[in-house]
Parts: structure tokens; C-alpha cells; sequence
């Protein structure tokens, strides 16, 4: 497996165990204040990762290039700020940190959006 694919597989794995402690701790307590953070950890971090490293293994021309560790480097930065952020608003403590993630994921979604486009030119030759 590609390196950049394992980094991603290993995240989401990382993401979706974490996601599912806290779906449990929210079902056990009948709290559901987080359910906004369980959805988004597991949607942004389980599932958009590991697409993210389908993607990479399936394309690793791009996989190997500095703009795809950049990405994915960015796209987990995005949630590392999003998923307390979430977190920080619905407990009612401040918007800024999920103001600051939400940018964040929606311009590391734009990176990909232009590698996805990238992926398709550079791979033109190769069968
Ligand atoms: C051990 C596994 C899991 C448990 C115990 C669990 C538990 C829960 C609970 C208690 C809620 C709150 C429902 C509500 O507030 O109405 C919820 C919502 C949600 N969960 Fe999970 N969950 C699990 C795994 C997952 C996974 C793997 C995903 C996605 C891949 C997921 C996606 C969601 C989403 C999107 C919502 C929000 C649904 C809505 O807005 O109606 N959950 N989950
Ligand atoms: C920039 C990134 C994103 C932002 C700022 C964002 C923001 C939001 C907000 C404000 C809500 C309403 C939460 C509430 O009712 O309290 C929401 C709900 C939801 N979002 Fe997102 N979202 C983002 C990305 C995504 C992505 C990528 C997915 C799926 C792959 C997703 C799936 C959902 C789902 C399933 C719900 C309903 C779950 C719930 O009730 O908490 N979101 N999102």
C-alpha cells in the first residue's frame, strides 16, 4: 500500500474508533448535545479519509507528489480544528474554532477538488 494511502486508512481507523466511543457515551448517557461533533468525526474523519486513501492508492502518481501530502496534511489540520470546534459551539462556549475549521475543510476540499483534476491529466499515458 502506498504510504500516503496507509497514513489515510490508519486516520480514518483512528477517526471512526474515536467516533464510535463517543456514539456510545452519548447513547449510554441519553445526552445527545454532541451529536453534531459524533457525526462530523466520523463523516469528515472516517469516511472522507479514507476515501482520500482509495483515492491515493488508487492514483499513485499523485500520491507520491508534495500537493497530496500537503492535502492531506491540510485535511487533517481541518479536523483537528473542526471536530473541538463543533465541540466548543455546542456546548454553548464560543463559534470561533468551528468558524476557523469550517474554512479550513472547505479549502483543503478545494485542494482536492484540483488534484482529482490533476490526477485524470497526469495519468493520461499510463493505462
Ligand atoms: C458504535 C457505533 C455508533 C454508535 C453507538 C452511534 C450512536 C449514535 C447516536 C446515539 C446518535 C444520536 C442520534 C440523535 O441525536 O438523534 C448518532 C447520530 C449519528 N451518527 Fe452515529 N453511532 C455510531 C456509529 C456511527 C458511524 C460509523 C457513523 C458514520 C459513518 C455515524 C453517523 C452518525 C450521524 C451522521 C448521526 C447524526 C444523525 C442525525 O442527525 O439524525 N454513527 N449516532
Ligand atoms: C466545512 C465543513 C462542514 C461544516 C461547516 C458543516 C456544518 C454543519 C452544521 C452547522 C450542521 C447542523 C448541525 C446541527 O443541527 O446542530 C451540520 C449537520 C450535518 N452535517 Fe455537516 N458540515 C460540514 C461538512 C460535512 C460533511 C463533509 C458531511 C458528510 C460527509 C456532513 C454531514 C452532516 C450531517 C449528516 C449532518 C446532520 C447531523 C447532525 O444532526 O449533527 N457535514 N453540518
Amino acid at each position: 500500500m502506498h504510504k500516503l494511502a496507509h497514513f489515510c486508512f490508519v486516520s480514518a481507523a483512528v477517526y471512526a474508533f474515536l467516533g464510535m466511543a463517543l456514539g456510545i457515551t452519548m447513547a449510554a448517557s441519553h445526552d445527545h448535545t454532541l451529536t453534531p461533533v459524533h457525526a462530523h468525526l466520523n463523516l469528515l474523519g472516517w469516511v472522507s479519509m479514507a476515501i482520500f486513501g482509495l483515492f491515493y492508492q488508487a492514483a499513485p502518481h499523485i500520491a507520491g507528489r508534495r500537493i497530496a501530502r500537503i492535502h492531506v496534511g491540510f485535511a487533517t489540520l481541518s479536523i483537528w480544528l473542526l471536530i473541538p470546534g463543533i465541540a466548543l459551539a455546542n456546548l454553548g462556549m464560543t463559534e470561533g474554532l468551528a468558524i476557523i475549521g469550517s474554512f479550513a475543510t472547505i479549502l483543503s476540499m478545494g485542494l482536492f477538488v484540483a488534484i482529482t483534476l490533476m490526477a485524470r491529466k497526469s495519468n493520461v499515458t499510463e493505462k
